[in-house]
Order: C-alpha cells, then structure tokens, then sequence
C-alpha cells in the first residue's frame, strides 16, 4: 500500500511538470507533440506542419489518449490489450517521464515511459525524428513484470490522430503481377483495414503502405498528406478508423490476427517501427522524403552503385546446361553490364530441380546440369569480364526433396490434416534456430564453396497457409511473429558475415516491399510482369515509397512494346536484362549495349536524385518523370505516350526542381540506332521557363507506345 502510494505521489510530480510542458518530436518542417492531462495521461495535442515551440506551448489541451489501451473507457481499436494474470483485462497508461536525445546532427530521438498505476506493466514509445528527411519512425516496448506471463493481444507500433473534414486514404493493392495498384477512396465512419495474414512475407494483395490525405484528395504537388509504411516483413495491419465525431484514428503495426503473445515477466516486446512523414505540399514531397530517407537510413548501402545484370530466368527457366550457361555469359559482355544472375535451377541431385515441384532444399549444385560446379561458372563468367550471382530460395522446402525425409520436424504443416502445398513448396519452421542455422548454411556454404560469388537474389515463393511450427508446440499463436523474428536473426547473420554483397529481396514477385527487410538488403524485385506498359503503374505505385536504385526493373520479352520502350522503363528503376541476347538484331544489341552505357552515366540521377512525378499515368494515356540532382544542374526526364491515342489532348508539361535562374540545355538520349529526335531543342532554356511556361513533350505528334529520354543539362 505504502509503495503504491509513494508511486502514485511520484507520478504526480511528474505529470505536474509535464503538463505545463509538452513533448516535441520535430524535424524540420514537421511537428508530433504529446503533452500530459490532468489524470496522467499521454495526449496526442498536434501532428501535422512544423509548430514555433511558442505555438506548441499555447495548444489547448486535446483529450486524445495517445496510445489507447483497452479495457478502460475508450471505445476505438486500441493500441494495446494486456490480460494480466489475475484475469484483470484493462491497462492503465500513465506518464511518468520522458528523454530527448540527440543522436547526430540529424537524428533526435524521444523515448515516452508510460506505466500502469495499479499493475507492474510498462510501455515506452519510442520516436526517432530524422531532421532533414521529414521523416519519423516510432515504436514501442511493452515489458511487465506480474508473476506469470500476460497475454498480449494488441500492441500497435504506434497510433496517429486526425481531426479533419475529410479523409481521403490511397491503398496500394494487387496480386501477383499486379502489384502497388493505386486506389484512392474516402474513408467513412467505421473502420477500413489494411493488412496481410501472409505469415512469411508482408504483401501480395496489400502492400504494407498507404497515403492519407486530409480535406482533398492527394495531390501531387499540394495539400497535407501523410505516407505511413511498416518496417515488418510480415503479417501487418493499418487500421484507419473514424469515429463518431469524424476524427480519425490510425493504428500501425503488426497484425494481431491468431497472434496473441505469452509476455513473460521482464520480457520486452519490441513492436516494428512504423516509418511516416508529412508534407504540407503533396505527396511528391513525401515521396522524395521517403526517398531519401530510405537512401541515406532504410537500405542497405543506399549510396553504393548498384550492378547491372543479366538474368536467365524468362530467358532459360530451370532448362539450361553448363554450356548453355557459359554460352549466356558472352551474351552478358556484348551487352556490358556488370554480372550474370544464375536463377532457379540449378541445384538438387537425388530430385532434380527441373521443374518446381522438386530439389528445394537440397542446395548442393546438380550435377548433370552443371558438373563443374558453381565455382566453374564463377571463373568462366570473369572470363569474359563479369561477376556471377546466384538465386536462393532457402526458408522453403519441396516433398520431393532429400531435406523433406531427413528433417520432417523442421517442416510447418498442420497434424492430422493433409500437407498444404503452394507452388509445390512448403515452409521451413523458421522459429526453430536449428532451422535458422539450416538457412545461414544455405547462404555461408554457396558463398564459401564457391568464392567470387557476387550477387545473391532472395527468393519466397509461398505464403505461409495451413501452417503449423512443430517447434512452437503450445505457442502456436507466436508463430507469425516468430517466423519474422527467425527470419530477421538469419539476416543479422548473413550481414554480419557478407556486409556488402548486393542481395536482391524477391518473393513470388513483389511480395517483401518493406524497410524491415530493406536494411538488410540492396534491392527488391517490384513484380514478376516486366510489361513496360504494365511496370510503368508498378514502379509509379512503389515509387510513393522507395527509391529508384531499390527497384529491380529488367528488360525481358514480356509486353509487345518495343524494346525501347521497355528498356526506357526499365531505366527509370535498377536496370538489368533477362532476354536471350543472341535473339537480338545487330541494332537491338547496339541500342542495348549503348543503353546501359547511358544508364551508367545518368544512374547517379535517378538512384540519387529527386523524383518529380509530371504525370501520373492514372491520369492520363502517358507519363512523365523527371530526376534532378541535388545542385540543380542536371535532370533526366523519361517521357512515355502509353496507349495514347490522337485525340488526347496533351497540354505542355512544366518542370519541377531545377534551378530558376539557370539555363539548360535539353537533349534527347537513348535513341534507336538509326532514328532520330522528333524534338527540335535547339535553343537552351532557363529553369525559369521550363517550371513555369512549360515544353510540348509530344513533339507535335501522339504516337503510342513510344517513349523518351531527355537529358537535362546546366550551361
Ligand atoms: C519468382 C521470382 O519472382 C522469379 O523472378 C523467379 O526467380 C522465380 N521465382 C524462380 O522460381
């Protein structure tokens, strides 16, 4: 009782002094402030266009609880939900103090303890505000320390509150080959639930990202809009819901479908970071925050050159031979990009992997296909002057495998009902670390076996359905958390040893898109369709959220534009190949060659530089993408007619981000040998003019399905 007192009087003093202070997450033109109300608790008083401390300091007294907790009075979806071990399913969260520190120049970070009054449960929100980039990521640990464990059955990252007239939400959705479609919709009184129940891998109908915009809808250019994504590369769930007075509650993190957590005492449950920003000024802004956030903190090595490739899957599929091989690696040289990227294939002897019901799992290389080993394809591939990489897909097993009858305990699927296969595959018990250390192998051995590796792409084929993990037994409501957990220690490990080696994250397709995953990762592979008509939405859609160097955009025989069109699409991401390069024309290869000379030289742009989005191909038959660098005296424009058709009426574009009082020259780039431009830019322009008057980009003329670079250069 004495103890419960003296608590009690010490949380006073706290939320007395806090009260008349409130907290300020801030960077540079975005302000998050928490204050304290008379009862203790933790309110939400401003989020939105940077406050003067002065203006913060006036706010009246909002009555939103921050993190709501469930049980007590609130009604909305709350952030967290304990059952404590007396039965007791209500959680009090009272302030009791908080920290700023400043990490860097630019990174400030804000730690809110929060705890029960009554029950020995704490919670701290976490914030960490990147100054320069606009960008805030936030995240909770939840610990306790009653006698036995709690259960845990809500525990977002973080939530977020609005009050607005409207709310206008911008879901990215699709499937396989159709993934990042944009819908934009109201939201309306009730609840809208973004998420996934995919278990091992965050999207495949619904990304982990979304847009809100408030009053209007999301304008490129104008208006507030925020852009929220979850660092988790598992089940998630944004929960938009607006209430009875129309203020809108956002609560981010992972899913707690079918899983409630077993806390134990003293335990930390540490949730994802929910990574957003703000801008007053549209959603280009908070693309290029986004962006060059992800540069400079979300990805790995995001200012390191990436390698341009050549991959044999849509040119080979699993039929190829050693010679076969070899053969394609000329084929990489005559184009001139940097590596040769072996797919699926190539592995399993007992059950060859010739088609993909077999061999996954049994990672020694098969034999037949290739009897000098990987080691060989290695040194013939510097032969002519490139690097190899390799595909993996290590979490996943086939029955037909050697893996399957050694090690039936390392395999989830359900007891006393029939296997569930997808692709012909299951999943590995990843929660289990013998399985963790089974999947490092896989990594360790191919790159130790075979030194020279230079590229691994990071497959995942299935999502996890019909699941059970045997070394979970009783917890089996742990399983999606755990699996991601497993997941992330394999990473930590393979990064320990291989800090730098570029890894492409894939998964059936576009199915891991998140920042939970991206730090560990060089790149991701957007979707399987490489249509050029068709990846100008995908890398649109994605593009709200990551940079182009992150996005894998390869030339390949999909779509029937032509291959300038499509190599033009592909140069706006991270360019490689997957064609058979002997089945070009001697201008085609020449065009090839000449284009990945050129997207040598422009790439620092568009990895590096500011995303203007002209045109939304939403909203118009074409698209427009401009690239400035960061002093103004370069930009690349890529410039698509899609189906357009003569009677669009297209208006002038005028640019963004280059430097008024500079004049430019513009010159058409990555033309087809043979043609020439149809632009007649024969004087220079000052920035000026362009962001303000504007340039035909049709050269007087619509034809469909073309497109073009123009290079713009500073005098
Ligand atoms: C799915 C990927 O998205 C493809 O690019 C390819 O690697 C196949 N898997 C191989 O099985």
């Amino acid at each position: 009782m004495k103890r419960l007192l003296s608590v009690c009087l010490l949380l006073m003093a706290h939320w007395v002094q806090a009260q008349n202070q409130p907290i300020r997450v801030t960077t540079r033109n975005v302000s998050l402030v928490y204050a304290v109300n008379e009862e203790g608790r933790l309110i939400q008083q401003y989020f939105g266009r940077l406050l003067q401390p002065a203006a913060a300091d006036t706010l009246e007294k909002s009555t939103q609880e921050a993190y709501v907790t469930a049980g007590m009075e609130s009604l909305l979806e709350p952030a967290i939900r304990i059952v404590h071990n007396d039965g007791n399913p209500s959680l009090e969260l009272k302030y009791v103090s908080h920290h700023t520190t400043k990490k860097d120049n630019n990174i400030t970070t804000t730690d809110i303890s929060l705890k029960d009054p009554v029950y020995p449960v704490s919670v701290i929100l976490h914030f960490e505000a990147y100054f320069n980039e606009d960008v805030i990521k936030a995240w909770t640990e939840i610990k306790h320390q009653e006698k036995q464990p709690v259960h845990l059955t809500a525990y977002s990252s973080s939530m977020l509150h609005f009050k607005a007239a409207k709310y206008w939400l911008t879901q990215f959705h699709g499937d396989w080959a159709q993934e990042a479609n944009m819908v934009e919709s109201p939201l309306t009184a009730g609840t809208k639930t973004l998420d996934s129940k995919l278990g091992v891998r965050a999207n495949m109908y619904q990304s982990p990202m979304f847009l809100l915009a408030l009053d209007n809808t999301a304008d490129e250019n104008k208006g507030e809009v925020i852009a929220g994504t979850l660092a988790w590369t598992g089940n998630f769930r944004f929960a938009f819901e607006v209430d009875e007075r129309n203020a809108l509650h956002i609560n981010a993190g992972i899913n707690p479908y079918a899983s409630d957590y077993t806390l134990k005492p003293n335990e930390v449950f540490t949730t994802p970071a929910f990574i957003f920003t703000h801008s007053n000024t549209g959603k280009g802004q908070t693309s290029r925050n986004l962006q060059r956030w992800a540069l400079n903190y979300g990805i790995l090595d995001g200012h390191s050159p990436r390698l341009t490739l050549l991959n044999n899957w849509e040119a080979t599929g699993m039929n190829f031979n050693e010679q076969k091989l070899t053969g394609l690696f000329g084929g990489a040289a005559r184009l001139g990009v940097d590596l040769f990227l072996l797919d699926d294939g190539w592995f399993a002897n007992k059950f060859p992997r010739n088609s993909d019901n077999a061999g996954l799992g049994d990672w020694d290389t098969n034999k037949e296909k290739l009897p000098h080993g990987l080691g060989y394809l290695v040194k013939e591939a510097a032969k002519q002057g490139i690097k190899f990489g390799i595909w993996l897909e290590p979490e996943m097993v086939n029955p037909k495998s050697e893996l399957y009858t050694k090690h039936p305990d390392w395999i989830m699927r359900l007891p006393n009902r029939a296997e569930n296969y997808y692709r012909n595959q299951m999943v590995l018990d990843l929660p289990n670390p013998a399985v963790q250390d089974f999947v490092f192998d896989v990594v360790d051995k191919t790159m130790s076996q075979n030194p020279g590796i230079a590229y691994i792409k990071w497959d995942c084929n299935r999502m996890l359905t019909n699941t059970y993990s045997p070394y979970l037994k009783e917890k089996q409501s742990h399983l999606f958390i755990e699996y991601t957990r497993g997941l992330y220690k394999v990473f930590e490990k393979v990064r320990a040893k291989y800090p730098h080696l570029p890894i492409m994250l894939c998964s059936g397709g576009g199915g891991r898109t998140d920042y939970g995953a991206l730090k560990y990762f060089t790149e991701f592979w957007p979707s399987d369709n490489t249509d050029g008509l068709d990846r100008i939405y995908i890398q649109y859609g994605y593009s709200h959220f990551f940079p182009a160097n992150t996005m894998s955009a390869h030339v390949t025989n999909w779509g029937k534009q032509s291959l300038k069109f499509r190599t033009d699409v592909a140069m706006m991401g991270k360019l490689g190949y997957d064609i058979k390069v002997d089945d070009l024309t001697e201008k085609e290869l020449q065009f090839s060659h000449d284009a990945v000379t050129t997207y040598r030289r422009i790439s620092d742009i568009v990895w590096y530089g500011n995303l203007y989005r002209l045109v939304s191909p939403y909203e118009q038959n074409r698209a427009v993408f401009l690239y400035t660098s960061d002093d103004q005296k370069k930009a690349i424009v890529f410039n698509y007619m899609m189906n357009a058709r003569r009677t669009d009426n297209f208006s002038v574009v005028k640019f963004q981000g280059l430097d008024p009082e500079k004049n430019y020259r513009i010159n058409e780039i990555n033309l087809f040998p043979g043609t020439t431009s149809a632009f007649k830019f024969n004087q220079s322009y000052s920035g000026d003019f362009l962001m303000k008057v504007g340039i035909d980009l049709t050269a007087g003329r619509i034809h469909p399905l073309t497109s073009n670079i123009l290079e713009i250069t500073a005098e």
